[in-house]
C-alpha cells in the first residue's frame, strides 16, 4: 500500500513528509484539523467537514490555505494515491512558519498537511460489541466548539479511559453535567425512549456525526432533545452511545464499572447505527 502525504503543495512519500521546527503547530499548536471518513472509496459528509474547517479557521484568524475546490482535488488525489477504499484522511491547517512569538506573525502562510490512511471496512458486529467509558472532570479550555490540534487535555483522559479498559472518557463540567468524550459526542436514550445528546456551545464539538444522527432520529420520527445529561441520567438510561466519524455510533454497556440499561446495546443505539450505515451508503 502506497503512503503518500501533502504538504504545502506537493505530495511526498509519508516517511520523507515534514514541517518546519518553527511551524506555530509545532510550538504552540495553534491550528486546526479535521477527520473524514472514507466508504468505499467516496468521502463521508465532506462539505459539513469542510464547513466545520472554514468556521474554526475564522474562529482563530488562520487564513485558508486555499479555496475550497483546491481543498476537495487535495482530498481527492489523496484517497486516489494512497488507494483507500475504507479509510480516514486527517487534514491540518496551521497558522504557519515563523520565529517564535507569541502574537500572531503578521505575513506567515498557513501550513496545510494532508494525510490518509485505510481502515478495515465497517464491521457491524464489531462495532456492536461497544465498550464501557469512565468519567472525569473536563480540564479543556473554554472553545471546545474550535476542532484545534491543541488535544493535550483530550490525550491525557484518553488515556485514563485505556488503562481503565475503556473505549472513552466522559468529561464532567462544574455542574456535574457530561460535556462529550474526548474524541466522540455522548448520548443516551431515556426510559420514555427519548434520544438525548448535549445542545452544541463551547462546551463541545459539534460532531458531524452527531448532526447527521440527529437528522436520522428527526426523519425516523424518534422523539429526541438536545440538552445536558448528569452521570445519574446515565445509570437511569435504557441506552448509551457514543458518535464520531471513526466510531460511528457505538454502543456503551457502562460507566464508571456500573452497567448502563440491561447491558447489551440497546435497540435505538442498534436502529441509529443501521440508518447511519445507509447514510454512508449515501442511501440517506
Ligand atoms: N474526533 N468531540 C470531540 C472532542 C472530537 O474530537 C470528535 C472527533 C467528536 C466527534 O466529531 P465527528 O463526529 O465530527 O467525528 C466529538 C476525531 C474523530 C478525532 O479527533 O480523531
Amino acid at each position: 500500500m502506497p503512503r503518500i502525504a501533502y504538504v504545502n503543495g506537493r505530495y511526498f512519500p509519508h516517511r520523507r513528509a515534514a514541517v518546519h521546527i518553527e511551524d506555530r503547530g509545532y510550538q504552540f499548536a495553534d491550528g486546526v484539523y479535521e477527520v473524514v471518513g472514507v466508504h468505499k472509496g467516496r468521502l463521508i459528509d465532506e462539505k459539513e467537514h469542510l464547513d466545520r474547517l472554514e468556521r474554526s479557521l475564522a474562529e482563530l484568524s488562520i487564513p485558508k490555505p486555499m479555496a475550497r475546490g483546491g481543498i476537495r482535488i487535495v482530498l481527492a488525489q489523496i484517497v486516489r494515491r494512497n488507494l483507500i477504499s475504507d479509510g480516514l484522511i486527517y487534514m491540518q491547517v496551521t497558522r504557519g512558519v515563523a520565529p517564535r512569538n507569541h502574537a500572531f506573525p503578521t505575513n506567515s502562510k498557513p501550513s496545510f498537511v494532508v494525510t490518509a490512511r485505510p481502515i478495515k471496512p465497517f464491521d457491524r458486529e464489531a462495532i456492536l460489541k461497544g465498550g464501557k467509558v469512565i468519567t472525569a472532570p473536563d480540564i479543556r479550555w473554554k472553545r471546545c466548539d474550535i476542532k484545534t490540534i491543541s488535544l493535550l487535555p483530550n490525550a491525557i483522559l484518553k488515556q485514563k479511559a485505556v488503562e481503565a479498559g475503556a473505549l472513552e472518557t466522559w468529561m464532567v463540567d462544574e455542574e456535574g453535567f457530561i460535556t462529550e468524550g474526548t474524541s466522540s459526542n455522548a448520548w443516551i436514550v431515556t426510559k420514555r425512549g427519548e434520544v438525548v445528546t448535549r445542545r452544541t456551545g463551547p462546551e463541545i464539538l459539534a460532531g458531524i456525526t452527531r448532526l447527521k444522527v440527529l437528522a436520522i432520529a428527526e426523519k425516523q420520527g424518534l422523539s429526541f432533545v438536545e440538552r445536558a445529561f448528569s452521570k445519574e441520567d446515565v445509570l437511569d438510561a435504557e441506552e448509551a452511545f457514543l458518535t464520531s466519524t471513526t466510531s460511528f455510533v457505538k454502543p456503551i454497556l457502562q460507566i464508571d464499572g456500573q452497567t448502563i440499561g440491561s447491558g447489551t446495546p440497546g435497540k435505538l443505539t442498534v436502529a441509529l447505527l443501521d440508518w447511519y450505515e445507509r447514510h454512508m451508503e449515501g442511501d440517506e
